[in-house]
């Protein structure tokens, strides 16, 4: 059966059947390699995309269920100025990198609804999210230097 999708803007189609989860879509069918296979049952984050803007776990999300734009990690930006993508490097948080998608993802739909979230609201969004590196300082340190990042350009823009 064939579904058509918005992908990072783009229209495309996939001809699958409908309880395909959407990572599987994503990865194998619209060669979109960013989103991770983690654990595929829902516990780990790995495979953390945006629908509509919010965090969804697209290993869990059969594609007969998505009726709405889906941002992957390939969409944020095209060349890593995303804010997130740029204090990630600043702060330089992933370790073997693996869970890294997934925790960018997540961060960038926190900080797209909570804009200043202090440690608990970081703590409760990325919980979902697994780093078997354990780079959850630094990713909380990431987020913050985000928020400011973004604070920055927006007062730079109303100038
Ligand atoms: S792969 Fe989807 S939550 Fe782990
Ligand atoms: S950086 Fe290795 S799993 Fe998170």
């Amino acid at each position: 059966m064939a579904f058509n999708l918005t992908v990072n803007g783009r229209s495309m189609t996939a001809d699958v059947s409908a309880d395909t989860p959407l990572l599987w879509v994503l990865r194998d069918v619209l060669n979109l390699k960013g989103t991770k296979f983690g654990c595929g049952i829902g516990q780990c984050g790995a495979c953390t995309v945006h629908l509509n803007g919010q965090a969804v776990r697209a290993c869990q999300t059969p594609v007969s269920t998505v009726n709405a734009p889906i941002t992957t990690i390939e969409g944020l930006s095209t060349n890593g100025s995303h804010p997130v993508q740029q204090a990630w490097q600043e702060l330089d948080v992933p370790q073997c990198g693996y869970c890294q998608v997934g925790q960018i993802m997540s961060a960038t739909a926190l900080l797209s609804t909570n804009p200043t979230p202090n440690d608990a609201a970081i703590d409760r969004a990325m919980s979902g999210n697994v780093c078997r590196c354990g780079t959850y300082v630094r990713i909380r340190e990431a987020i913050n230097r985000a928020a400011e990042l973004t604070r920055n350009n927006s007062s730079k823009e109303s100038l």
